[in-house]
C-alpha cells in the first residue's frame, strides 16, 4: 500500500503512469465514457483549511468512478475539538478506502498515515502540495512544454515551491526560484531536492532578483503571497513583495513563447496582473480542470497498488 504525502516518495515513471492513467480518462470522460473504476468505495476527505477546487476536484472524481466522497471539516468532526489524530485514522481507514487531507503541519498527516489502513492523499499542507505539481505537469505535457523545460517561479518560498521543487529534482529539469529576503524556501527541503537532483541531472536555483529567474524561461508560475493560515501578515507581504508581480515587462524576458501557470486562488494587481493572468486565462482553467483528471488517476493508481 501507498501513501501520496510528497512526490517524493515517487519516481518519475511511476508520476508519469500516474498521469497516463489521468489522460486516459481524462480521454474516456470527454467521449462520455464513464468506468466505474471505484465502485463501493469510499474517500474520506478531512478539510482544515479552505479550499474550492481540491474540494470540488476530490468529489466529483469519486462520484465519476462510481466511489463516494465523504467532506469532513474539523467542526464536523472530533479532530477539530481533539480526539487524536492517530485515533481518527484508525477510525477513518476502519471504513474508507482511501483519505485524502489537507492541513497545516505535514507531521499530522504523516502521522495519520503511519496508523491508517489504507492511502492517505496529501491535499495540502504548509510544506507541500504535490496534487496540484500532478495537475500542472499534466497541463505542460498536453501543451508540449515538457521538452527543455526551464521553469521560473516567482514570489513566496511555499507549498507550492516546494513541491515544484520537488518535481524538478525528481523530472530533471531546471527551476529558479526568486522569493524576497526573508521569504526564501525551507533550506531542509532545498538541501534534500538538490540531493535527489544529482540523480536527475536537475537545477534549481534560488535568488532573490525575479529577472534573473524568468529571463529565458520557458514556463513562470507564481503562488498567493500570503497563503492560508497568513492572513495576519498580508499587508506586510503586500510591501515587502513590491516589484515579485508577474506582469508583462515580466514576461516579455521569459522566452517568446513562454507559459504561465497558476495553482489558484489568484490575486490579481498582487502576485500576477489582470493581463498576464487574462492573457493566460486558458492554460491556467485547463490547468485547474486538470486537478480532476490527474486526482482520479492517482486514486486509481493507488487503488491498484493495495491489489
Ligand atoms: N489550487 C488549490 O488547491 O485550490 P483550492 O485551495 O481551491 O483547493
Ligand atoms: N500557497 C497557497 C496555495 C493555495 C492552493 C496556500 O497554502 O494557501
Amino acid at each position: 500500500m501507498r501513501h501520496f504525502l510528497t512526490l517524493k516518495d515517487f519516481t518519475k515513471e511511476e508520476i508519469l503512469e500516474i498521469l497516463d492513467t489521468g489522460l486516459e480518462i481524462k480521454k474516456n470522460l470527454k467521449n462520455g465514457v464513464y468506468k466505474k473504476e471505484l465502485e463501493n468505495k469510499t474517500l474520506a476527505m478531512i478539510f482544515e483549511k479552505s479550499s474550492t477546487r481540491t474540494r470540488v476536484s476530490f468529489e466529483t472524481g469519486m462520484f465519476q468512478l462510481g466511489a463516494h466522497a465523504l467532506f469532513l471539516s474539523n467542526r464536523d468532526i472530533h479532530l477539530g475539538r481533539g480526539e487524536p489524530v492517530k485515533d481518527t485514522a484508525r477510525v477513518i481507514s476502519s471504513m474508507c478506502d482511501m483519505v485524502m487531507i489537507r492541513t497545516f503541519e505535514q507531521s499530522m498527516i504523516e502521522e495519520f498515515a503511519s496508523y491508517s489502513k489504507v492511502p492517505v492523499i496529501n491535499g495540502l499542507t504548509d510544506s507541500y502540495h504535490p496534487v496540484q505539481l500532478l495537475a500542472d505537469y499534466m497541463t505542460l505535457m498536453e501543451h508540449n512544454a515538457t521538452e527543455n523545460l526551464v521553469a521560473a517561479y516567482v514570489g513566496d518560498g511555499n507549498n507550492m515551491t516546494h513541491s515544484w521543487m520537488m518535481l524538478a529534482a525528481k523530472f530533471g529539469f531546471e527551476l529558479r526560484i526568486a522569493t524576497p529576503k526573508g521569504y526564501e524556501v525551507d533550506a531542509k527541503i532545498l538541501a534534500e531536492c538538490l540531493e535527489i537532483a544529482k540523480q536527475s541531472g536537475g537545477v534549481i536555483k534560488t535568488m532573490n532578483d525575479p529577472k534573473e529567474a524568468v529571463k529565458d524561461a520557458t514556463v513562470v508560475t507564481t503562488d498567493t503571497w500570503t497563503s492560508m493560515g497568513q492572513e495576519n501578515e498580508k499587508e506586510e507581504r503586500i510591501k515587502i513583495f513590491n516589484g515579485f508581480m508577474v506582469d508583462d515587462a515580466m514576461m516579455s524576458l521569459a522566452c517568446d513563447d513562454a507559459k504561465f501557470l497558476h495553482c489558484l486562488p489568484a490575486y490579481r494587481g498582487l502576485e500576477v496582473s489582470e493581463e498576464v493572468f487574462e492573457k493566460h486565462s486558458e492554460i491556467v482553467f485547463n490547468e485547474a480542470e486538470n486537478r480532476l483528471h490527474a486526482q482520479k488517476g492517482l486514486m486509481v493508481w493507488l487503488d491498484k497498488q493495495r491489489g
